[in-house]
């Protein structure tokens, strides 16, 4: 399955790259911010195809074509590109996701961004690595001294969540945060240290299956804003370097009560 993870990710990283600041059919989803280009589309049958001429046995769940459900203990999880909108402004920062669940646990995960050629990959107990450096989490401990990460859902505005008030606390607390606009970047760019942590709501599970895996086996926590176990299908999340979790944990609680 690791040749096949590979080689989808790298044949879906070729189209993106090839139409990178061209001109591509996109066209609005649920909500008109919402985006899905031609090339998320070409990406994604790319992906499909090599993952089913392999293992047509396995089921697939991909963010444009969804469900291909079949009686199998594996699934693939597929983002064909994360960060879409940045792709559509000619903006280098987005990835292919794809991650390989097996009974119900993330096994494999690659993020691949073509543009940077950063190539993330974790196996289940084998660590993560960034173009086959071992990479690992950063030993930041001072919250005051720390770079976040996030994102927010494309339906902000009437979040009950309050993403922003969430993301005012923090910046009130003059701790810079970023957002890079794919949130399986921000999970790899947290697992090799350069954020410290990342939060966000509303996720879903093509935007996090592969970089999930990469966080915690570059020794990272995730957990949900109760602090409770993480998985995929949760629409929150919280992956941080285990210092500052529980510094982030209640910003994020306080904003809720
Ligand atoms: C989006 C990105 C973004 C996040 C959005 C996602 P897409 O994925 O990951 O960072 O804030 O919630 O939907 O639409 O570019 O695949
Ligand atoms: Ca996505
Ligand atoms: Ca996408």
């Amino acid at each position: 399955m690791k040749d096949t993870l590979h080689k989808a990710s790298m044949e879906a990283g070729k189209i993106i790259k090839e139409y990178f600041e061209t001109k591509f059919q996109i066209e609005s989803k649920d909500v008109i911010s919402n985006l899905v280009t031609e090339v998320d589309k070409k990406s994604e049958a790319i992906i499909i195809g090599i993952i089913r001429s392999e293992f047509p046995e396995h089921s697939i769940l991909s963010e444009e074509i969804g469900s291909l459900d079949a009686d199998s203990d594996v699934k693939w999880i597929i983002d064909p590109i994360d960060g879409t909108i940045n792709y559509a402004h000619s903006i280098p920062l987005c990835c292919v996701s794809i991650g390989v669940e097996k009974k119900g646990e993330i096994i494999l995960g690659v993020v691949y961004n073509p543009l940077s050629g950063e190539y993330f990959f974790a196996e289940k107990g084998k660590g993560a690595f960034l173009n086959d450096k071992k990479i690992s989490v950063s030993q930041e401990d001072n919250f005051g001294k720390s770079l976040l990460v996030t994102g927010f859902p494309y339906d902000t505005s009437n979040n009950p969540h309050k993403p922003v008030t969430v993301f005012a606390e923090f910046v009130n607390k003059d701790i810079p945060v970023r957002r890079l606009g794919s949130a399986a970047l921000d999970l790899c760019w947290t697992a090799c240290g350069r954020f410290d942590g990342f939060w966000e709501y509303n996720l879903n599970p093509w935007d996090v299956a592969a970089g999930y895996l990469i966080m915690t086996e570059a020794g990272g926590l995730v957990t949900d804003f109760a602090n409770e176990k993480y998985s995929v299908y949760k629409k929150e999340i919280l992956a941080t370097n285990g210092l500052i979790h529980n510094d982030m944990l209640n910003v994020i609680q306080k904003v809720k009560q």
